[in-house]
């Protein structure tokens, strides 16, 4: 039986750089020859979760499904990195503490940061009255009490955020550095 892997669960708000961060260290990973898998939770509501909404039931629903295939994943030995808003924190932390070894890291930035990047131009239809709900404008996001990593994105470069999370799997035995 493989030992379980470690579940690097990347929280905070839309834009906030979460996934880039994630599919970076996964790649950094892959390249090192560690199996690893991204949750990302776009994805899974395009899939698996296609039947929910944004509600708050609906988002606790969301990360129940991450959190079980994470552990599905985890218990083979595969690094999950789990990328996905999770605004409530009771879900989020009974999600995390499912696993053998869970990380909250939360990717911050100021919210006017985010409505200037926009990525995906959430902001602006949420300010316009387009979309209704939007974590962090017109529904709650409750910030970690004391993640695993406080990657602050507005401060730090990407590379420098992967480096962080890297550093933590250095720490918590999963990368070895040459
Ligand atoms: S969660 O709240 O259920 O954890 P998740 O990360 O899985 O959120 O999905 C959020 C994604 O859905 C965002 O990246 C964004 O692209 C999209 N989205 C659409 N409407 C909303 C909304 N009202 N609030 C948050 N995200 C939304």
């Amino acid at each position: 039986m493989a030992e379980h892997a470690p579940v690097l669960w990347f929280t905070g708000l839309s834009g906030a750089g979460k996934t880039t961060i994630a599919k970076e260290v996964q790649a950094n990973l892959i390249r090192h020859d560690v199996r690893a898998e991204l949750l990302d939770g776009d994805e899974v509501r395009a899939t698996l979760s296609s039947d929910l909404g944004f509600s708050k039931k609906d988002r606790d629903l969301q990360v129940k499904r991450i959190a079980f295939v994470a552990n599905l994943l985890a218990k083979n030995g595969i690094v999950v990195l789990v990328s996905a808003i999770s605004p409530y924190r009771d879900s989020r932390d009974s999600a995390i503490s499912s696993f053998a070894r869970g990380y909250e890291i939360f990717v911050d930035a100021p919210l006017p940061v985010l409505e200037r990047r926009d990525t995906k131009g959430l902001y602006r239809r949420a300010r316009l009255g387009e979309i209704k709900n939007l974590t962090g404008v017109d529904d709650p996001y409750e910030r970690p009490e004391f993640p695993a990593l406080h990657l602050d994105t507005d401060g730090t470069q990407l590379f420098g955020s992967v480096e962080e999370v890297l550093n933590l799997l250095v720490k918590e035995g999963t990368v070895v550095r040459d």
